[in-house]
């Protein structure tokens, strides 16, 4: 196996290292967290993971009788866990303001902020609101859901001293977007469209948000940071819409790529570990600080970005 060789970084850590590791000794204790995407693949392993160490998880989930089967599982395994499901489209801005109209209704404090659903190379398709599904799902809905859950993140910051933490669940493979890097004039045209450039860009915006709101946060002088990562190639449903990819998946998967305990660390390890207090606006690999692009580090364009998704969320 690959990992086996895996070097640790300087945090100690390494891309065989698993999420259980990377939080091991860890009191969650007191913090309530949203994962989205948490009825499959890293999402779940990071929900049993935050569960395993005391804090109260909040599963926002597309299908919530896959969301119930897995709190069940986490619950079963974990008699104390602390696990509700709530149903989450992020292809759709209704269903995105009903969660968090909820959420907020609810009275639950919020300190950690998961943004880790995510579709890959989808053939053309819009979503409910005529925007194109992979910029809708990963990063439109992320977008919108993080701003109707900051007063509530800001507030659980504000009373409990406590630092809150946004992570953004980016790709490495945000390095292969369009050329341009967002295709802000043709966002929802299909001419042009390629499923990999596309989802590319979806995650190069996930590193682009994360990146403007830190300079926010910092500007509010709020105690909550933003930081966004890449999980690792792991054996998950994400390939579902790539045949041939999906078929090496089942034949090299244990071989190649690293397995949900070792996708869900760098997760794990942003959200929980102490090493990340204060540490914000960066990009991370195999639970180390890693390099982003060039775009990925483009303020400008993370500007334009914002405002352009401020402006669809209208
Ligand atoms: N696996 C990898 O090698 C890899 C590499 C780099 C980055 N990532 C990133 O890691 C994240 C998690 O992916 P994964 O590998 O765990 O894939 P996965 O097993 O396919 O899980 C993706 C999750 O996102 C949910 N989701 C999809 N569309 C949604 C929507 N419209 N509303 C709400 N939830 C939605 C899925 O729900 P359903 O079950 O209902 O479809 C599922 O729970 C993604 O952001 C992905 O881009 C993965």
């Amino acid at each position: 196996m690959w990992w086996l060789f895996s070097r640790k970084g300087p945090s100690g850590f390494s891309a065989s290292s698993t999420a259980e590791e990377v939080t091991h000794g860890i009191d969650g204790t007191g913090l309530t967290a949203v994962v989205t995407g948490a009825s499959s693949g890293i999402g779940t392993e990071t929900a049993r993971v935050f569960a395993l160490r005391g804090v109260h998880v909040v599963m926002a989930v597309r299908n919530i009788a896959a969301g119930r089967e897995v709190k069940e599982a986490i619950v079963k395994e974990i008699p104390t866990a602390k696990v509700d499901a709530m149903q989450l489209d992020l292809s759709s801005m209704a269903s995105i303001r009903k969660f968090a109209s909820d959420f907020n209704s609810s009275g639950l404090p919020l300190n950690i902020l998961v943004n880790n659903a995510g579709v890959m190379a989808t053939p053309f398709t819009l979503s409910k609101d005529n925007i194109e599904l992979q910029f809708a799902t990963n990063h439109i809905g992320h977008f919108l859901l993080t701003h109707l859950l900051l007063e509530t993140m800001k507030k659980t910051a504000c009373e409990t001293s406590k630092e809150g933490r946004i992570v953004n669940v980016s790709s490495r493979r945000h390095q292969f977007s369009y050329p341009e890097g967002i295709r802000f004039d043709k966002i929802n045209d299909q001419s042009g469209y390629n499923g990999l450039s596309a989802y590319g860009q979806s995650k190069l915006a996930n590193v682009l948000h994360a990146n403007e709101l830190h300079r926010h946060l910092k500007e509010d002088g709020v105690e909550i940071t933003a930081n966004s990562l890449h999980p690792g190639a792991i054996t998950t449903n994400l390939f579902r819409h790539i045949s041939f990819v999906s078929g090496l998946v089942d034949i090299l998967g244990k071989y190649v790529f690293k397995n949900v305990q070792q996708g869900a660390a760098t997760t794990c390890y942003v959200a929980l570990h102490p090493q990340v207090k204060g540490i914000s606006g960066k990009y991370f690999a195999d639970s180390n600080i890693a390099n982003a692009s060039s775009q990925a580090n483009d303020t400008d364009l993370a500007k334009k970005l914002w405002e352009f998704s401020l402006d669809m969320i209208k």
